[in-house]
């Protein structure tokens, strides 16, 4: 708990986990570094070493952990562990590239929330801006979801559009997609919080 203007403001601990470049775990931290924020990032998962977004973990003082743990029933009993000790109340999927077992998502009902980079339900899986480009579609986004069993599908938490223009190309379309993604993955934390 912390105090502002002598109001009690609850700070939930979350966890990232990533698998990559942490562009939207860098989000998530600005966000949680503002004063009043309800949210503190308290452990940062990678499946992989070598993600560059373990770096951005270190340099800002959070606890992270490699552990490649959804084709180990050992290893996800590790990580729950870790996940309940650490009092992480909401895990964010910020890139992370693995499906979560059946058992991990009911281990955690309601509170695991994902990124993707394309207006859901439309485009679920990869290559979502690929599929844009081919389909010649004049708008595309992201949407924040909360995970469950099946892939991409849960409800919707928040949605972003962008404007596709007509010279755009998978690139650039990433890139407008990702400025978005910056701005509403924390707001959708922000929502889901207020709600615990
Ligand atoms: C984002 O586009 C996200 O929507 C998708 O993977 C990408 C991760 O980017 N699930 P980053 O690692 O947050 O920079």
């Amino acid at each position: 708990m912390k105090k502002s203007n002598g109001n009690l403001i609850h700070s939930f601990n979350i966890a990232v986990f990533i698998s990559g470049r942490g562009s939207n775990l860098l989000s998530i931290i600005k966000k949680s570094l503002k004063r009043n924020s309800v949210f503190k990032v308290s452990l940062v998962l990678s499946n992989k070493g070598s993600a560059k977004g373990l770096e951005l973990a270190k340099k800002y003082g959070i606890k992270t952990l490699v552990s490649d743990f959804t084709k180990s029933k050992a290893k996800e009993k590790k990580v729950i562990k870790i996940v309940n000790k650490n009092q992480i109340k909401l895990i964010c999927l910020a890139g992370f590239m693995k499906i979560l077992s059946n058992n991990f998502i009911k281990s955690f009902r309601g509170k695991i929330i994902n990124i993707h980079p394309s207006l859901l339900p439309k485009y679920k899986g990869l290559n979502t801006h690929e599929k844009v480009v081919k389909n010649k579609d004049t708008y595309t986004g992201c949407t924040v979801h909360f995970v469950t069993k099946k892939l991409d599908s849960g409800e919707i938490i928040l949605k972003k559009k962008v404007r596709v223009k007509i010279n755009d190309n998978k690139i650039t379309i990433e890139k407008k997609v990702l400025k978005i993604e910056h701005k509403i993955y924390p707001e959708a934390i922000v929502k889901v919080l207020s709600n615990f």
